[in-house]
């Protein structure tokens, strides 16, 4: 087991009816002010936002608001929110919402003390130093961004999307309420379920030696989530799929599943291959869900991938689905190792995932395309579990069609 620093200093209020305690929380942390970050329409019908107005209300904390934060957030409503939150002397974020109303109140968050644009954080111009404070009040489990120190923007001029970290905008307080879930249609629930089970694999096969105590907990984690993510579909209203799956979310992503791996204090453990992959699909076409690139992705990138270390991924079908080699032959891993890979491929299809980059409408033709934006945001050459080339990237991809 390798060192490591674990850092999570969100407090996390897990409970039905949470909303109704944002005024308490909020105000027993000295905030007067807040900027309310959230979507296109599911906060508001679902009478969300509402409560929260009410409760930060009950507790003198005034508020404005920024909505129609989109999937996959775009940085033209970043600026808004900067505009106003300098304009109303904000002290604090409230982030009602998924992953991308979180990531757009976080940079937000560390745009509002920069004179400069904020887009120069995520080409390297500029450094996080200092946060507003944000909280989240969590309506969709997936992303992990409630309890995670990154925040992923798009940029449609210029069709990027890009990632970046600091420990600066971990969330202060996190809300979580399952019944918030009841509403989430299956293709969402199964995007994120998708992309908690990538948190995990990212961090499992980072190319570091057994954690013993975290890889169980990683295993078992995923292995939750397939009994909890069928349920939760087929019965939208089960308080206990969704409240695993709410849990799970957090726990894959919030540096926990990284424990033993890395003592790296700038980054997450492994190289992320998956996800760079992926944060290219929905740079390309905005309309492509996070989760449900992974879920081509991650499969393609580990039949090309898996041969770097054989044993990790025997150990992880043995965990996840009890799958064993009949023998060490090396035939009889190889047939183990993509028995898993096939498994936890049909899984995903099997909650109405994709399984080819042709269910987006994407051709051959625009693989060089993803490969000039992944060069851009990643350097050429990246990875942890294997080092990956600007060829061996276009080969995933193309076995993805
Ligand atoms: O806009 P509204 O009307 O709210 O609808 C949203 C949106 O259309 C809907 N939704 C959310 N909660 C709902 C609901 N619909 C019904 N009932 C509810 N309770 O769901 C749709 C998708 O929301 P979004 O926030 O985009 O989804 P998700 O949470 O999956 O976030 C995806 C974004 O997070 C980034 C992804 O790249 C993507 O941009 N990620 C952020 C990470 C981080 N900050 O740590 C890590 C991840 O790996 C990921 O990259
Ligand atoms: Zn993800």
């Amino acid at each position: 087991m390798n060192d490591f620093i674990f850092y999570s200093p969100t407090k996390f209020i897990f409970c039905r009816g949470a909303a109704t305690l944002t005024g308490q929380q909020l105000s027993s942390l000295g905030f007067k002010n807040t900027l309310i970050v959230y979507g296109g329409s599911s906060a508001i019908s679902s009478g969300l936002i509402q409560k929260v107005k009410t409760s930060l209300d009950n507790f003198h904390i005034s508020c404005v608001e920024l909505s129609g934060i989109r999937p996959n957030p775009e940085v033209t409503s970043v600026r808004q929110g900067i505009k106003l939150a300098r304009e109303n002397k904000c002290d604090s974020i409230l982030a009602v919402g998924g992953g991308s109303v979180i990531d757009a109140a976080k940079a937000i968050s560390f745009g509002i003390n920069y004179s400069g644009d904020v887009w120069d954080f995520f080409e390297g111009r500029a450094i996080i130093k200092e946060c507003l404070p944000v909280s989240v009040v969590l309506t969709l489990p997936a992303a992990g961004s409630e309890g995670s120190a990154s925040c992923v923007i798009s940029n449609d001029e210029i069709k990027a999307k890009r990632g970046i970290g600091s420990d600066a905008m971990r969330p202060r307080l996190a809300f979580l309420d399952p019944e918030t879930t009841f509403s989430l249609p299956a293709y969402q629930t199964a995007a994120g379920v998708t992309d908690m089970i990538a948190h995990v694999c990212e961090r499992y096969f980072s190319g570091a030696p057994d954690a013993p105590i975290t890889d169980s907990l990683a295993t078992s984690l995923i292995k939750e989530l397939i009994k909890a993510a069928p349920e939760a579909i087929k019965n939208p209203t089960s308080y206990d799929a969704r409240a695993s799956i709410m849990w799970a979310g957090t726990l894959a992503h919030n540096d926990l599943m990284g424990c033993g791996r890395s003592l790296n204090v700038n980054s997450r453990a492994g190289g992320w291959e998956s996800h760079a992959l992926e944060h290219e699909l929905s740079a390309v076409d905005p309309k492509i869900t996070h989760g449900a690139g992974l879920a081509v992705m991650m499969p393609k990138w580990m039949e090309y991938v898996w041969r770097e270390d054989p044993t990790r991924f025997i150990k992880f079908g043995r965990d996840v689905f009890g799958i064993s080699p009949e023998t060490q032959s090396k035939n009889d891993i190889e047939k183990a190792v993509l028995l898993t890979i096939e498994k936890l491929k049909s899984f995903f299809v099997s909650i109405g995932m994709p399984n080819s980059l042709s269910d987006f409408g994407l051709d051959r033709s625009q693989v060089d395309s993803l490969l000039t934006g992944l060069e851009k945001s990643k350097g050429r050459i990246f990875g942890a579990f294997k080092k990956l080339s600007p060829e061996d990237a276009r080969a995933i991809y193309l076995s993805a069609f």
